[in-house]
């Protein structure tokens, strides 16, 4: 088919290019303010005859969809296309009816695209790209420093709740940019003065599964190295300093000669000393700040040869977001001093993009966070929430926020639309925040109510990334402690709108006060438990399989072209029966 009339096909199909309708303008530079000419513009644009507007769109199209589709397209044969429309015909045939992720199935298209080849990068900003489309969510029982270094592994991104001190919070967003992937940065050492029988007792009451420990003074200098052949009983009554390596002995590596390769460092350090598995990192002055072993080691060289890729900053460090509250003086204004005090203490640690996360981010108040930030961090990647309409976009947009969250009450643990009234079924949520999204040039994230994979490829269909609570909450790597009940293993997973949560500081986030939330005030989300699901690396592996398998089905090899080729249905409560296994006993086929 000749250019021209597959462009005239397309534009007859409505097929959107690079995420944009056609013949709408590039993107402004994210985070930029639309200036008064920009904005007369557009409102001179969106006022011009339709014919007239047509003949002014055609070119563009053709030339835009071009360059984000190599491929030829087939969407659907004109006879079935009334069936699978793209989002514009599909919202707007069911106006106004609003969908959530299982009132809605995607379209089967025509595809050359193996799963396994699909590219699932995104941009946060034009600055802060993931290799993964998944960020893991700013809450109290979701994201501290370990959930956000797997999550930076696995190519996503993790923020950092902001009920913590201030300070903690900075150690947690540090935490992450001096992961040295492999490197375990605080070992558990033993002190000189133990008893071989003091070291049996410790690895007893903390359940060690490791017997061998480095040896440091109390200034934190390594003395020597106990070597597990040596921690059994028999040798109970024995000082670590008669059984220990004495540092003399021992190869150690430099901190210093690390440099932005440890692992190959490690690699080359264990091959050339044979029989050692265990390298020791000093500083200069020989305090001990790391150990890798070899194990480790060659499990991250396996790892790296797999198509998974970390998310890393442009010096080599994972990459990590951090959540700012809208904090108030007691006089009720914005505490701009603690707030840009808080943000710059992270940006001074290399934080990758701060979130101003709130229930209601269409609001005086967070536009003015945001635009505080936005004058004093101007290169800093600013997310800014919770919003579910075009204008609550185009705001947080002006404002200086270059991705906005899209979701209201659309959480597992969520009960703002039943305490409130308030909140848009998340799918409409998306489509109405993409009109605002186009104009300004931001991107969206989806921010609640996944629970499967499925639901994340809907929700890339109109969104750039998804935001996860309760998908994590069941991780080892979130915080919390494991609690067992009946014979099952469980972890809290509890709303930020909870009044124990409230009370922990995320009270404003509600537009509370902290003090508040002792008084007489209503939740917005409940406590709940996360049955145990393993580690963030089994999570993300699953959902991004199915991901890549939806990705595989709409022959979309990146996510702009799942956005331009999404087709839709809506199901009924019937479609959504026959979606899941059905008229069968089933199988558990898991690993337990
Ligand atoms: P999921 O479905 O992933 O949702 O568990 C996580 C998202 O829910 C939001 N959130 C809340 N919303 N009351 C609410 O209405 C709450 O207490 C609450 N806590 C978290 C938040 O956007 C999060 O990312």
């Amino acid at each position: 088919m000749c250019n021209a009339s597959r462009a005239a096909r397309n534009r007859a199909e409505g097929i959107r290019a690079g995420g944009r309708a056609a013949g709408e303008r590039p993107p402004r530079r994210p985070g930029a303010v639309a200036s008064k000419v920009e904005r007369d513009a557009e409102r001179t644009r969106d006022q011009r005859p339709a014919a007239k507007k047509g003949v002014a769109i055609f070119l563009p199209a053709i030339k835009s969809f071009l360059a984000t589709m190599t491929k030829p397209v087939t969407i659907a044969r004109p006879s079935e296309a009334p069936f699978y429309p793209p989002a514009d015909e599909f919202f707007g045939r069911l106006l106004p009816l609003a969908l959530t992720y299982d009132d809605v199935s995607l379209a089967t298209l025509y595809s050359e695209i193996l799963p396994r080849d699909v590219d699932l990068g995104t941009q946060l900003s034009e600055t802060l790209h993931l290799q993964i489309p998944v960020l893991s969510a700013d809450m109290d029982t979701v994201t501290e420093s370990r959930m956000a270094i797997a999550m930076a592994l696995n190519g996503g991104m993790g923020l950092i709740h902001c009920n913590l001190a201030p300070k903690d919070q900075v150690k947690e967003v540090a935490r992450v940019k001096r992961h040295i992937h492999g490197l375990i940065q605080d070992p558990i050492t033993v002190s000189p003065e133990f008893s071989i029988g003091d070291v049996l007792t410790i690895i007893e009451q903390r359940h060690f599964s490791f017997l061998t420990f480095p040896v440091v003074d109390p200034s934190g200098r390594l003395v020597g190295l106990l070597p597990g052949s040596i921690v059994k009983e028999r040798y109970r009554a024995k000082k670590v300093t008669e059984a220990m390596t004495p540092r003399t002995r021992l190869i150690v590596a430099r901190e210093r000669d690390l440099g932005s390769d440890p692992i190959r460092y490690a690699d080359t350090f264990f091959s050339e000393h044979i029989g050692i598995n265990k390298m020791l990192v000093v500083d200069d002055d020989d305090h001990l700040r790391g150990l890798v072993t070899s194990t480790d080691v060659e499990r991250i060289l396996g790892e790296a040869k797999s198509q998974r890729k970390a998310s890393r900053d442009a010096h080599f460090r994972l990459v990590a977001g951090a959540a700012v509250s809208p904090v108030r003086t007691p006089s009720g204004e914005l505490d701009r001093e603690r707030i840009v005090g808080q943000v710059g203490q992270l940006v001074d640690e290399a934080v990758d993009a701060v979130a101003v996360s709130t229930a209601h981010g269409h609001s005086a108040g967070v536009g003015e966070i945001v635009r505080m930030l936005r004058d004093a961090f101007p290169g800093l990647t600013i997310i800014a929430g919770n919003v579910t309409s075009a204008a609550g976009v185009e705001y947080l947009a002006e404002s200086g926020a270059d991705a906005i969250k899209v979701g209201q009450g659309p959480g597992s643990i969520c009960t703002t639309r039943m305490v409130a009234g308030v909140g848009i079924p998340q799918l409409t949520a998306l489509y109405v925040a993409t009109k605002g999204a186009k104009t300004r040039g931001v991107r969206l994230l989806a921010d609640g109510g996944i629970v499967k994979s499925g639901d994340i490829v809907k929700a890339l269909t109109l969104a750039d990334a998804v935001v996860c609570g309760g998908l994590f909450a069941g991780c080892r790597e979130a915080p919390g402690e494991i609690l067992e009940i009946n014979g099952k293993l469980y972890k809290q997973y509890r709303g930020m709108g909870t009044l124990a949560a409230m009370k922990a500081g995320s009270a404003a986030r509600y537009g509370h006060d902290k003090e508040d939330a002792t008084r007489k005030i209503s939740a917005e989300g409940i406590e709940a438990l996360k049955e145990v699901s393993g580690s963030v690396d089994a999570v993300l592996a699953e959902l991004i399989g199915g991901v890549q398998s939806g990705m595989g089905y709409l022959g979309a090899r990146t996510l702009p072209e799942l956005r331009a080729r999404a087709r839709y249905v809506h199901v009924t409560a019937a479609g959504q029966r026959e979606a899941a296994a059905h008229d069968v006993i089933e199988v558990s086929t898991r690993k337990s």
